[in-house]
C-alpha cells in the first residue's frame, strides 16, 4: 500500500490549480442515467472515487468515453442493468445516487444498501422514504434495496434532517415524475446547486436549488446536455489550511471563494490575510496563527468537510479551541493519529478541545477517512522532521495528485510504494 513521506518545516507558495468537485462530479455523472442522449462533460477531477463511480455506471451499459484531458463523453441510451453490486457500493457509499435515477428512468433499482463508514452509521432511510412518497416499492432484502416504480408521482417531501446525497437522489427521480414535488429541509450545498444546474440544461424545470425548498415539475424525458463540473471547495479550503499551518503565501486558481465564505472566515480569525480575485484566491499566513473554534453545521454554515483540517491547523495555534461536530456521529479519528505528532487534543464527545503546542514532532501515523487524511498531511508539513502516513487510499478518493500539487507549492512530500 501506498504511503507518503513528509519532511515538515517549509512554508508552502507559490500557485497550485484547483480541481472539479468530487462531490459534484458523483451526482452529476449519475444525471447521465437520466437520459438516453449523451451528456458531456468537462473539468471531471480524477480521482478514485469517480474512476470508481463510472465503472459501476459502465456495467450498468452506459458507455463512458473520455474527452481531452478532464473531459467525458457518458451514453446511456445502452442502459440494461439497472443494478448496483455490494462488490461495487461497499468502496464507496456514494454509489447510492444511482438508486433515483434509475427508478426515474427504467422504473426498477437493485442497489446494494451501504455498509457503515469510518465516520458514522449513515443511514439511507431519508433517501428510501423520500421515494417511496412519490411511489416507489421499496423492499430491503439481503443487504439490497430492491425498488420499483411504473412512474414516479410527484410529492411533498420533508427530510427528517439536512441530507445532501438525500435532496440530490430525490431531486433525480422527481425530474420524470409525474407532477411536481417538493423537497423541504432541502440540503444548500453549491454542490445540490450545481446537480440542478446540469440537470436544467437537460431540459429539468427545477427551482429553489440552494435553498431547504427545491420545486421539481416532472417532464416526460430529458435530453443530452454539456456541462462543466464545479471547483472543489474542500480541496480549495485544504491547500489555504496547508498554506496557514506553514505560515504560507499561495494563490489558488481555477476555484471560487463563493462557497467558501465560513471557512475564509474562520483562516482570517485564526491571523491569515485572505484576498479573492475572479476564480482565484491568495493566503498570507502569518509566522503562528491564532486558536478558532469552530461547530460544523450544513451549508453555508461550516462544512464538516472542513472540520478535520482545522483540528490540524488548531495544534500549532496560540490558545484553545473547541471543535464541535454536528454532522457525523465519529468524525474524530484524527486526533488520535494527531496526539501521536504531540498534539495536546481532549474528546469528550461530540467536542474536542484542542490546545496549541510549541511544535509537532513526526511520527508514523495512519489515515482512517478521506478528510482525517488530508488533517494528518497539514500536520506533516509542519511537524519537525519526517511524518509517514500510511494507507493513503483514502487521500486518493478525493484529491487529485495531492503530492504533487503540494511539491509545486515547495513542501518536501513523495509517495512510497
Ligand atoms: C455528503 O455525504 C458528502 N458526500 C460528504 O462528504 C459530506 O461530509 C456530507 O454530505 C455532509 O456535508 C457526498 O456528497 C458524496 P448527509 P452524505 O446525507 O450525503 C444522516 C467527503 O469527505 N442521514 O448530508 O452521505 C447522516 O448519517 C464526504 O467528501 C441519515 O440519518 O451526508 C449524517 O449524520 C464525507 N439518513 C447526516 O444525516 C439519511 O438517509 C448528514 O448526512 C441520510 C443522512
Amino acid at each position: 500500500m501506498d504511503k507518503l513521506l513528509i519532511q515538515g518545516g517549509t512554508p508552502l507558495s507559490g500557485e497550485a490549480a484547483i480541481s472539479g468537485a468530487k462531490n459534484a462530479a458523483l451526482p452529476i455523472l449519475c444525471a447521465s442515467l437520466l437520459s438516453a442522449e449523451p451528456m458531456h462533460f468537462i473539468n471531471v477531477p480524477h480521482l478514485n472515487d469517480v474512476s470508481t463511480m463510472l465503472r459501476l455506471i459502465g456495467q450498468m451499459g452506459v458507455e463512458v468515453t473520455m474527452e481531452g484531458n478532464d473531459g467525458l463523453v457518458l451514453n446511456s441510451h445502452g442502459l440494461n442493468n439497472p443494478t448496483a453490486s455490494y462488490d461495487m457500493v461497499k468502496t464507496m457509499r456514494a454509489s447510492i445516487l444511482v438508486l433515483g435515477p434509475l427508478l426515474a428512468r427504467c422504473g426498477e433499482a437493485k442497489v446494494s444498501l451501504p455498509g457503515g463508514c469510518a465516520i458514522g452509521a449513515r443511514p439511507v432511510d431519508q433517501h428510501i422514504k423520500g421515494l417511496q412518497a412519490m411511489g416507489a416499492e421499496i423492499r430491503v432484502e439481503n443487504g439490497y434495496i430492491l425498488a420499483s416504480a411504473s412512474r414516479l408521482k410527484g410529492a411533498r417531501i420533508v427530510t427528517d434532517m439536512v441530507t445532501v446525497t438525500g435532496t440530490e437522489n430525490l431531486m433525480m427521480a422527481a425530474v420524470l415524475a409525474d407532477g411536481e414535488t417538493i423537497i423541504e429541509n432541502a440540503a444548500r450545498e453549491p454542490e445540490v446547486v450545481d446537480l440542478a444546474h446540469c440537470l436544467m440544461a437537460m431540459g429539468a424545470h427545477i427551482s429553489g436549488a440552494g435553498t431547504d425548498s427545491i420545486c421539481i415539475e416532472g417532464v416526460e424525458r430529458l435530453h443530452g446536455a454539456t456541462h462543466s463540473i464545479m471547483p472543489d471547495r474542500i480541496e480549495t479550503g485544504t491547500y489555504l489550511c496547508a498554506a496557514a499551518i506553514t505560515g504560507g503565501r499561495i494563490r489558488l486558481t481555477n476555484t471560487s471563494a463563493a462557497y467558501l465564505d465560513s471557512v475564509v472566515q474562520k483562516l482570517r480569525e485564526s491571523g491569515c490575510e485572505v484576498s479573492t480575485e475572479g476564480d482565484s484566491i491568495a493566503l498570507n499566513a502569518p509566522p503562528r496563527l491564532k486558536s478558532v473554534s469552530i461547530r460544523t453545521e450544513p451549508y453555508p454554515a461550516f462544512p464538516t468537510d472542513m472540520q478535520a483540517q482545522f483540528m490540524a491547523i488548531n495544534c500549532v495555534a496560540d490558545g484553545s479551541a473547541v471543535i464541535r461536530e454536528t454532522i457525523f456521529e465519529n468524525r474524530f479519528m484524527h486526533a488520535v493519529e494527531l496526539i501521536r505528532l504531540g498534539a495536546d487534543i481532549r474528546i469528550e464527545a461530540s467536542n474536542a478541545l484542542v490546545t496549541g503546542v510549541p511544535h509537532l514532532d513526526g511520527a508514523t501515523v495512519m489515515a482512517t477517512d478521506l478528510r482525517a487524511s488530508a488533517s494528518l498531511v497539514i500536520a506533516g508539513l509542519v511537524a519537525q522532521g519526517e511524518t509517514l502516513i500510511e494507507r493513503i487510499y483514502h487521500l486518493d478518493r478525493g484529491y487529485e495528485r495531492i503530492e504533487e500539487k503540494l511539491s509545486k507549492l515547495g513542501a518536501r512530500v513523495r509517495r512510497v510504494r
